[in-house]
Parts: C-alpha cells; sequence; structure tokens
C-alpha cells in the first residue's frame, strides 16, 4: 500500500526503535497478547499525572473537576468510536476479562435459570469461557458449545441447530485470538435475537483492527481491553445496551455506585455508574481516549486494509517452509498467523527466533480447547498491527526458516557428556561449566543445549502420566524419581527440545545421587554458564521449578528413609 504513512507511524512508537539481544532490531509480531502505545498516548497519561490527577466526581476542587472531565470526555470518545447510542452505555472495566464477569455474573445470574442454557463456541478465548461455565454451575443452567470446521470457522448448521427455546446467551469472540477468524458476528447476532437469545461479543482481537460499530451489530453487549489497542493495560471497555444495562443489579458493591446507603437497604446509581464499583483507573481511560484519537488519525479502515495485505502476504509465506501447516485457514481471516511445523514444538520455535529479535507468543493462547480440536499441544503465532511491516514478516520468516534448520541438524555424540561413575557432584559440575565455557558464543551454546535435548533419551509413555508433570513449566515436562539403593535415580523428558537438553544437563548433575548430595548441591552451574542471564524468563521459572520438585522428591525419600 503505497500511501500507507507506515514510516510516520513507526516513528510514532519509540519501542519500535529499541534493540534487544545484542542489537538485534525488534521485531514486534506479538500484538494480539498486547499492543505497544503511541508517543501521543504515552504523553497524554504522562501529562494527566503531571497536571490533573485526583480522585473523581465527589472533590471540590479544581483538580477533581479536571480529572472528573478528562474520566468522561474519555467515555464520550469510546462511545462514538463504537458507535454507541450513549455515553450512559460505556462502563470502564479493567479490560475483556472484567467486562465478561460483569455481565456473567450481573445479567447472567439475574437472566440465566436452572435448565436454561449457554452458548459460546471452541474458539473462545479462556475468558470467555470459564466465567459461563461458573455461571452455569452456579444457576444449574447448560453450557452448549458450536463447533468450528478444520479450517477454523464457525459452522452454521450446528449454530442453527443448538439456537433453542432454552437458549438465553449467547458469547462469541469477534476474532480468534488463536485462529484469525472473523466471525460474522452481524448475521450470528441476528439469528440469535430471532431466538430472543441476549449477544455478548468479545472484540478483544478486532477492536484495533477493524471498524466496529455495535448499532451496526446490534450487539447486546461488546467487550475490550485498552492494551491490545494501543492504550494502556487495566483499562477495557463493557458496552451494553441502555435498556438493558438499566435491568440489571450490580456486580460489585462499594463507593461512587450508590445513592444512597442505610443499613437497611442501598440505593444505586443509574449506569454506567452503578457499574462502576471504587476509585476507577482514570488514567487508563484517559489513555484510551488518547489512543483513540490516535487511531482516528490514521482512519482504523486503512489500518485494516495495511494489515490485510500484510496477513496476506505473511500466509503466502510461511506456507513456503517445509513441514509448516497453518492453524486456522478461515476465509475470512485477520493479522493472527498461527502454525506449526511438524516434529518440533513450538516453545522451541519461539525461543530460537526470538533470538533473533522476533517476538511472537507460542503456547495454547488460553484457547485449550481449540488446541484439542487441533489436536496440537502448542502453536507459534505471529500477529501483525497497524505498524507492522512486510520486511518484519521477511524476518520472521527467514528466522523461523533458521529455527527450522538448527533444530532438524544433527552433530556427532560427544563421549565427555556421559558422567563418569562416581564422579563427585561439584566435579561434575564444574565439567559442565568447563565445557560451556569453551565455547565463546551463546548462539553455539544454544545449538549444544539443542543437541543434548536431542540426544536425551525418551521416558517410557508409561510415566508420560499427569501426576508426573512438573507444574510452573511453559512445555510439558514429567519428572518420575525412583530410589535404588539410596539413590534417586530420575527419568525426566520434555516434549519441547530446549527443555530437554536443560534436563540433560540437570540430570547429568542430579540423577543418581543420594538425597542429602542433592539437598546439599546449589545448582551453581545454572549462573556459571550463564544460563540465568540467557533465558527467558518463562523458561527460567521452568528450570526452577524441575529444581525444586527435584529437592521435593529428595525431601521425601530422605524422610521415608529415616523412618524406615
Ligand atoms: C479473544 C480474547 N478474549 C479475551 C482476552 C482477555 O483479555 P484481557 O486479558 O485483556 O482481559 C483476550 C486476550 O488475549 C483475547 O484475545
Amino acid at each position: 500500500m503505497s500511501n500507507y504513512p507506515i514510516d510516520n507511524i513507526r516513528g510514532d512508537f519509540p519501542i519500535l526503535q529499541r534493540t534487544v539481544h545484542e542489537n538485534k532490531p525488534l521485531v514486534y509480531l506479538d500484538n494480539a497478547a498486547s499492543t505497544q502505545q503511541a508517543q501521543p498516548v504515552i504523553d497524554a497519561v504522562s501529562r494527566y499525572h503531571n497536571q490533573t490527577h485526583s480522585n473523581i466526581h465527589r472533590g471540590a476542587h479544581a483538580l477533581a473537576a479536571e480529572a472528573t472531565d478528562a474520566y468522561e470526555a474519555a467515555r464520550r470518545t469510546v462511545a462514538r468510536f463504537i458507535g454507541a447510542a450513549s455515553p450512559n452505555e460505556i462502563i470502564f472495566t479493567r479490560g475483556t476479562t472484567d467486562g465478561i464477569n460483569l455481565v456473567a455474573n450481573s445479567f447472567g445470574r439475574a437472566r440465566v435459570e436452572e435448565g436454561d442454557e449457554v452458548l459460546i463456541t471452541e474458539m473462545e478465548h479462556h475468558s470467555n469461557i470459564v466465567p459461563w461455565q461458573m455461571l452455569c454451575e452456579q444457576v444449574g443452567a447448560k453450557l452448549r458449545v458450536v463447533p468450528v470446521n478444520d479450517r477454523g470457522e464457525f459452522v452454521w448448521d450446528e449454530y442453527e441447530r443448538l439456537l433453542g427455546p432454552r437458549t438465553k446467551m449467547l458469547a462469541i469472540t469477534h476474532i480468534s485470538n488463536t485462529l484469525g477468524t472473523i466471525n460474522p458476528v452481524r448475521d450470528i447476532i441476528e439469528a440469535a435475537h430471532r431466538h430472543d437469545v441476549t449477544v455478548l461479543i468479545d472484540g478483544a482481537q478486532a477492536i484495533a483492527h477493524m471498524k466496529v460499530d455495535v448499532a451496526v451489530l446490534d450487539c447486546d453487549f461488546y467487550v475490550f481491553s485498552g492494551h491490545k489497542i494501543f492504550g494502556p493495560t487495566g483499562i477495557g471497555v463493557l458496552y451494553g445496551k441502555e435498556s438493558l444495562l438499566k435491568g440489571m443489579p450490580p456486580y460489585q458493591g462499594g463507593g461512587s455506585m450508590i445513592r444512597t446507603v442505610k443499613f437497611e437497604k442501598t440505593t444505586f446509581e443509574d449506569p454506567p455508574f452503578k457499574f462502576e464499583a471504587g476509585t476507577p483507573n482514570v488514567s487508563g481511560a484517559v489513555g484510551l481516549a488518547a489512543t483513540i484519537d490516535y487511531i482516528e488519525s490514521v482512519g482504523i479502515e486503512r489500518i485494516a486494509e495495511h494489515e490485510h495485505d500484510l496477513t496476506t502476504y505473511g500466509i503466502e509465506q510461511l506456507k513456503q517452509i517445509d513441514g509448516l501447516r497453518m492453524i486456522g485457514t478461515a476465509e475470512q481471516h485477520a493479522g493472527i498467523l498461527s502454525f506449526v511445523v511438524d516434529g518440533i514444538h513450538a516453545d522451541d520455535i519461539g525461543r530460537l527466533i526470538d533470538r533473533e529479535g522476533v517476538a511472537v507468543r507460542v503456547g495454547h493462547h488460553c484457547t485449550q480447547p481449540l488446541m484439542e480440536r487441533f489436536n496440537v499441544p502448542a502453536t507459534v503465532r505471529a500477529s501483525v498491527a497497524l505498524y507492522s511491516t512486510r520486511d518484519e514478516i521477511d524476518t520472521l520468516v527467514h528466522a523461523v526458516r533458521k529455527a527450522v534448520n538448527v533444530m532438524s541438524r544433527t552433530c556427532p555424540v560427544e563421549r565427555t557428556e556421559v558422567r563418569p561413575s562416581g564422579e563427585d557432584i561439584e566435579r561434575t559440575q564444574d565439567r559442565i561449566v568447563q565445557e560451556f565455557n569453551a565455547i565463546p558464543d551463546w548462539e553455539e551454546r544454544y545449538q549444544k543445549i539443542i543437541e543434548l535435548g536431542k540426544r536425551h533419551p525418551s521416558i517410557a509413555e508409561s510415566l508420560k502420566d499427569e501426576k508426573w508433570i512438573v507444574r510452573g513449566c511453559q512445555s510439558t515436562v514429567w519428572l518420575h524419581p525412583d530410589l535404588k539403593e539410596g539413590k534417586i535415580a530420575f527419568a525426566a523428558e520434555s516434549n519441547a527440545m530446549i527443555v530437554n537438553g536443560l534436563i540433560a544437563l540437570l540430570m547429568r548433575v542430579y540423577s543418581n545421587r543420594t538425597p542429602d548430595e542433592i539437598l546439599n548441591t546449589a545448582p551453581r552451574f545454572i549462573n556459571e554458564i550463564g544460563l540465568s542471564q540467557h533465558l527467558s524468563q518463562a523458561r527460567a521459572n521452568g528450570l526452577a521449578a524441575m529444581l525444586e520438585q527435584i529437592k521435593n522428591y529428595a525431601v521425601v525419600f530422605k524422610s521415608v528413609a529415616a523412618s524406615s
């Protein structure tokens, strides 16, 4: 798109100028998780803190009045942006999750009864599953699920079959955060309304990427988060039709939402205040209004067009990589590119491309039922935004290709990695440190960890059981202890290769040791070979969780030995 002002836009987002991992330019493709903030948004929030901050709605002084004005002006900005009939239809929340919980607890508890049904889809984020599940359990209603087809599209026939006299509520995502599917929500809402079904749209992934007009959609509720629309975290919006909001009981009680309080009885404010108990996130609302102004200055339709071009290009390029399979191939597709590569865990790809400066998300993306539907443990998800470029897509594709090569390469087995029998635990750590310190470059140290992972033996299938899973790891890690002649032999494995490399090192130090040896030995090799600085926080947490579990087993076996 020749007239899209990409250079100016990128210049507005200071974080895009930074580098990561020793001067690699940041290629930020994790926008479905959180978007970055433009300088005008940062400035607006900073100005608010420098000049205006105060509590709102109840102060008698100048700052209180200014802060109240700023907050209520933000509400009007949001209302205009999404086509609400009145600012009274805009409730500020903490985010999408908070908004859905509000509707499930207020509208849901008042209107959904025993035997009723709540409809969701197979592609929902956990935020749009769990609150409804909880509601159904509380009131004795049933949760029904509209399936998706192999392309990741909403299945109309099933939807129409499931819509029935007991259906009270439909909660559906506008755009799937994992598949990128854009749901035809207008038609879906129309069909629901023919059955008197109230509809909530989860707009977390849509609001920054396409024109949203709640009047055109005719949805009953629409929710989104500030941090997914280039605004601050901790602020979000629940839009609700005023007629519905008026009839709903409050969700939380406290200051600001009441008219009168007596010990015998409290009366409540009208919406939106009835649903905003306590001091709200005023600076967040100010930042949200500023980001809406920013988006409007670029034009949401132009943004959508730019992202559509990147999406088409990205899918074409990614599909050229051997063994790569897109998860989510809907015809109506937003800029969320989810994929897996045969034989390589998503976690490993994420970790390796991060070294190239490419930020993506790996995992189940809070859509575990969808992972099950597509029979994958995790995907790599790259997601674009208004500041993304074709060059960034090229860097992503190049980095994924390189990661696949690294993971597929093999190298000869080195005998030094086998622990000589009877070697002292500290001596083993020394040898690991020597081996790693002989490799000057961290890229090559990674390669070594990957190689160790590849050669790490698989454990018996019978040990890959829920009860041996180590909690706190991003990938799945099984750790099974076995006491033999006073020593604990561990069998451990992960479904991610790099983690298997770390396991190989841990096993070399800690397996076949006495409980005392395990408990008295700090894993100093981790610091000494530089793992602490070079592992991501998630990996470091995983490593810490494995170590803790190893030590826990040592404590258990020690106490068993003492009592027998
Ligand atoms: C579709 C969808 N719904 C809900 C959420 C939850 O948003 P938040 O964590 O901002 O409440 C997300 C976040 O990723 C999402 O993508």
